[in-house]
C-alpha cells in the first residue's frame, strides 16, 4: 500500500533555469497538498497534462525526491527515513531508457542483479523468466546500441523488475512507444496486477487510464481535483468518457484555462 499524506513539493530554480525560463521567480510549486492511497493489488492512475506534477509525485514516492512538506509511506515504511528499505520493495519504471549502449542485455541484467546483491542463482532464474516473458532471448548477447527502441524498452523493463518488487510505479508507460510495444507493456501491467502486485501509473492518455486503472486521481496544476473509479468520475461530471470528464475538471480548476481558451 502507498499512502501519500498531504505532500507539497517546491523546487528552487537554479540560476540557469531562471535564465532559460526567463523568469524572476525563485521557486516553483510542483505539487500542492496532495493526498491519496494506492491499495494493495490495484492499478491506480495519476491523470494530468504536462507539468501537472505527475513525475514529481512518483519520484517522491520512489525516494528519489523528498517532499517539501507532508510524508509518504510504502507498506508502512517512510520514504525519507526508510528509503533503502522502500527501494527493496518498489520499482520506478520510465520510458527514458538509459542503458549503456556498449553492453549486452545479458551483462547488464547480471550487473544490476549484483548491484542489488541478489544471489547468482536467483539472478539466472529471474533473467530466464523475464527474458522469456518479453521475448528478448535472441538479443541477450547483442550490444544495446544495435537494438530497436522497443527492444531496449523491454530489456529495461526486465532489468527494472529484477528484484520482483511488490509495488510497481510506471511514469507514462506507453509514451514514445509504437502501438505494438505499447500494447504489450499495458498487457504486462495487467499481468502484474493478476499476480497481486500494487501498481501506480501516471498518464495523459485517456484510453490507457480507461483500460488499466481501477481508480484515477486527476491532477491539475499540482493539485488533486478529483478521484474515483471511471464510473464515479463519469457520473460526477455527466460525461460520456474520461476525456469529457477530464476537460470538465480542467476547465473548472486550471489557472491556465484562459490561455487555452477552453
Ligand atoms: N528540477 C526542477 N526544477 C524546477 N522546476 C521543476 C523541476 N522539475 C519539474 N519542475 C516543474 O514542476 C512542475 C511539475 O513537473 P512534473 O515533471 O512533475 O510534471 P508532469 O506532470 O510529470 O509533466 P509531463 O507530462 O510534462 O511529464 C512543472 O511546472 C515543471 O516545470
Ligand atoms: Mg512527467
Amino acid at each position: 500500500m502507498i499512502q501519500v499524506n498531504n505532500i507539497t513539493k517546491i523546487y528552487k530554480y537554479s540560476l540557469k533555469m531562471k535564465r532559460e525560463l526567463n523568469t524572476k521567480e525563485t521557486h516553483r510549486k510542483a505539487v500542492e497538498k496532495l493526498s491519496f492511497t494506492v491499495k494493495d493489488g490495484e492499478i491506480f492512475g495519476l491523470l494530468g497534462t504536462n507539468g501537472a506534477g505527475k513525475t514529481t509525485t512518483l519520484r517522491c514516492i520512489a525516494t528519489l525526491l523528498k517532499p517539501t512538506e507532508g510524508d509518504i509511506t510504502v507498506n508502512g515504511l517512510d520514504t525519507v527515513k526508510d528509503a533503502a528499505k522502500v527501494r527493496e520493495r518498489l520499482s520506478l519504471l520510465t520510458n527514458d531508457v538509459r542503458l549503456d549502449p556498449q553492453f549486452t542485455p545479458d551483462y547488464l541484467f547480471d550487473f544490476f542483479g549484483h548491484m542489488r546483491e541478489i544471489p547468482d542463482d536467483i539472478i539466472a532464474a529471474r533473467k530466464e523468466e523475464l527474458f522469456r516473458y518479453f521475448d528478448v532471448n535472441r538479443y541477450a548477447d547483442k550490444k544495446i546500441e544495435e537494438l530497436s527502441t522497443g527492444t531496449r524498452q523491454k530489456i529495461s523493463l526486465a532489468i527494472s523488475m529484477i528484484h520482483d518488487p511488490d509495488i510497481v510505479i510506471f511514469d507514462e508507460p506507453t509514451t514514445g512507444l509504437d502501438i505494438i510495444t505499447a500494447s504489450s507493456v499495458l498487457d504486462y501491467l495487467l499481468d502484474l496486477k493478476k499476480k497481486g502486485k500494487t501498481i501506480l501509473i501516471s498518464t495523459h492518455i485517456m484510453s490507457e487510464a480507461e483500460k488499466l486503472c481501477d481508480r484515477i486521481a486527476v491532477l491539475v496544476d499540482g493539485r488533486k481535483v478529483a478521484q474515483g473509479t471511471l464510473p464515479e468520475l463519469l457520473e460526477e461530471t455527466e460525461a460520456d468518457n474520461l476525456e469529457g470528464a477530464f476537460f470538465k475538471y480542467f476547465r473548472d480548476n486550471s489557472k491556465e484555462v484562459e490561455r487555452w481558451r477552453l
